[in-house]
């Protein structure tokens, strides 16, 4: 079998032809090199490659998400192993990366991402911000783990802590950032995301219970004009902008995503 005819074979068991080919690459060890799979489609699958490929077809098809099948997901330019123990970042939370990129903080800012997971907010910002001192907490040991080793693995040091949002964290923070749990329970989204951890999705009927509990604890752990942003759904603005209020923060914005949703909002400390 050639590769072109293994990429035929996936897309007649119903495979986008897309993921046919980063799965194909990804099993021949080239998972960024789609040109050579271009150039070198005449050559022979492996043999002892087939079941293996046919197996993670069989997998996609049945709706396992890309990333997991591959162990890799880009974010903000950073290649992030993931896994099951993880959310799989989303390009919506580029977003919010930016927004905190873009905030006037000290050039040595204290800064922790609330909910890491995989590690993708907190790396992103310590990789374009090298002198900011970067905190992460995320409640689940296995999701931390994770994280952990895509610092280590890219050599960008970020202090990682189990905890409870602010609970376990000492000090003061120039920026909080968070992109927690925001779909209600019972949300019909929820079936298209089976694969992944339902304690990285859900937060109470409104989805705003996580939201609202970071909004509640952030301003005693804020520093003088220090600024909390956070990531909720596409309905949740006005609701998220309503809990910042409460919390006593200024200057209450949300930021639109590519698609012009508002995706973020944030608030600062006065
Ligand atoms: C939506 S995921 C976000 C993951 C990552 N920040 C990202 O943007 O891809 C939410 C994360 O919050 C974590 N989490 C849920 N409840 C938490 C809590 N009470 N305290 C800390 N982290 C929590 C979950 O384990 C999960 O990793």
């Amino acid at each position: 079998m050639t590769l072109a005819q293994a990429m035929q074979w996936a897309e007649r068991a119903g495979l986008q032809a897309l993921d046919a080919r980063l799965l194909l690459l990804h099993l021949l060890g080239r998972p960024h090199d789609r040109a050579w799979l271009y150039a070198h489609d005449d050559q022979a699958l492996p043999p002892e490659l087939i079941a293996p490929f046919q197996a993670l077809c069989e997998r996609r098809q049945s709706g396992e998400p890309l990333a997991y099948l591959t162990g890799e997901k880009e974010f903000f330019g950073l290649p992030l192993r993931v896994d099951r123990r993880v959310l799989i970042p989303r390009p919506d939370t580029e977003t919010l990366v930016q927004w905190a990129l873009d905030l006037p903080l000290p050039s040595t800012a204290r800064v922790i991402d609330l909910g890491t997971g995989s590690g993708a907010i907190a790396l992103a910002l310590k990789d374009q911000r090298p002198h900011w001192q970067v905190s992460a907490v995320d409640a689940s040991a296995d999701a931390l783990q994770v994280a952990q080793a895509n610092g280590q693995a890219l050599g960008l040091a970020v202090h990682w802590q189990e905890g409870h949002w602010l609970a376990q964290t000492q000090g003061t923070f120039d920026l909080i950032v968070a992109n927690p749990p925001y779909i209600a329970l019972g949300d019909a989204h929820l079936a298209a995301l089976a694969h992944e951890p339902q304690s990285a999705l859900t937060a109470g009927a409104q989805g705003l219970d996580d939201l609202r509990s970071i909004c509640e604890q952030a301003p005693e752990r804020l520093a003088g004009s220090g600024w909390l942003v956070l990531e909720h759904g596409h309905d949740q603005a006005q609701a998220v902008r309503a809990l910042l209020h409460k919390a006593g923060l200024q200057q209450v914005q949300s930021r639109r995503d590519l698609a012009g949703i508002e995706r973020c909002s944030g608030g600062r400390q006065p």
